[in-house]
């Protein structure tokens, strides 16, 4: 039910603080620590390389996953869409273990990898949101994102709950591996639900930024590097599905080598800078478009931030960025698609969950 909510949208990105406080809890063990299934965690550990495959949204759940398992458990990953596995599939390292994320656990082009590794005698674990999906069902292990239904199909609450997923694995094959980590990550977790809190309880600067940057604008360039890269690619893929502004995730390093030619006086750009190891590249990226015409949104977070940055995002732990970063971007995405009119809920030719390959 939408209750007081205007679409299921809205009402799925406010959800996401409480949905990852639920992942916490059903993670935690009797002593509080964050654990995962003992036969999950002994395939990580014996795992000389992750191969996550997946589609669309959850995708780029899967490229953050690969930052936070590289991270934080020192296991090398791969993140593949699941359409181009099978013909682009690399070659496969000695004891490879498969991660298949799927929100609808339905997914036709993940499934035709599922059954492509299964014959190969390899074993697999879907995390999904619906327990009983077929993903579930076939492969070997299941963690579930506990997000409850997703009906608005542009995927938000699903894809922070998948990131909170990946972040409890990697953190609990990190202990397995015997690496030492200084910090208390149901902690964390709690520190960044917060974050994604104060973001939603200040949606009037999210709606300001639609009205200044992308009123009448035909496209729009987010831009970042590392995982700000990522969850740019999920900012540029929220704005093109709902509001079907065309839009771009770039990195920021690459712009000039080609597409910095399509800006031009008021190009919207949205920067994202997240971390602390790339601030001067990124705000250099900011002045080489700006000095090209872009209007440029920054935004930014505690710590790093400068003054005149549009959005500053509470501070959270370095890793977690990817859950608190993606909510100016959902919002974004929103209110572009309302002042235009869009049917947000239901985007034109897109299906909630897509069973053809
Ligand atoms: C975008 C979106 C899609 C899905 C993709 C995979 O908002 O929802 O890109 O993420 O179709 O779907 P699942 O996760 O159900 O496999």
């Amino acid at each position: 039910e939408k209750g007081p909510y205007p679409h299921y949208m809205l009402k799925e990105i406010d959800e996401q603080p409480v949905v990852i406080r639920k992942v916490i809890s059903k993670y935690q063990d009797a002593a509080g620590e964050l654990v995962i299934d003992s036969e999950i965690r002994a395939c990580m550990k014996k795992a000389d390389r992750i191969y996550i495959i997946a589609c669309g949204t959850s995708y780029h759940a899967g490229l953050a996953g690969k930052q936070l398992i590289e991270r934080i458990a020192d296991i090398p990953v791969e993140t593949h869409i699941a359409s181009e596995f099978l013909y682009n599939r690399p070659i496969l390292s000695p004891n490879p273990f498969f991660i298949f994320i799927s929100q609808s656990g339905e997914t036709a082009d993940i499934r035709g990898v599922l059954v492509d590794i299964k014959q190969m005698g390899h074993s697999s674990l879907t995390i999904t949101n619906v327990p009983g999906s077929t993903l579930s069902r076939e492969a070997t292990y299941t963690l579930l994102t506990h997000a409850g239904p997703e009906i608005a199909v542009a995927s938000t609450k699903a894809y922070t709950a998948q990131i909170a997923v990946l972040a409890i694995l990697a953190f609990d094959s990190a202990r397995a591996k015997g690496i030492q980590i200084d910090v208390n990550p149901a902690h964390e977790l709690s520190i960044a639900a917060n974050a994604m809190e104060i973001m939603i309880n200040h949606k009037e600067v999210m709606e300001e930024i639609v009205w200044q940057y992308l009123n009448d604008s035909h496209n729009c360039f987010f831009i970042g590097r590392g995982v700000d890269y990522y969850a740019c690619l999920e900012g540029a893929l929220k704005l093109k599905e709902i509001s079907y502004i065309q839009a771009e995730g770039f990195p920021g390093g690459e712009l000039k080598h080609g597409t910095i030619a399509l800006i031009e006086e008021g190009t919207p750009v949205i920067a994202l800078l997240t971390q602390a190891q790339v601030r001067a590249n990124i705000r250099s990226n900011v002045q080489e478009v700006k000095a090209r015409g872009a209007h440029v949104c920054m935004i930014s977070i505690e710590g790093i931030a400068e003054k005149e940055d549009h959005v500053i995002l509470p501070a959270v732990h370095e890793w977690l960025t990817p859950l608190v970063s993606v909510i100016p971007f959902q919002l974004i995405a929103y209110y572009a698609a309302l002042y235009r009119g869009c049917d947000i809920d239901k985007p034109r030719n897109l299906a909630k969950s897509v069973t053809v390959e």
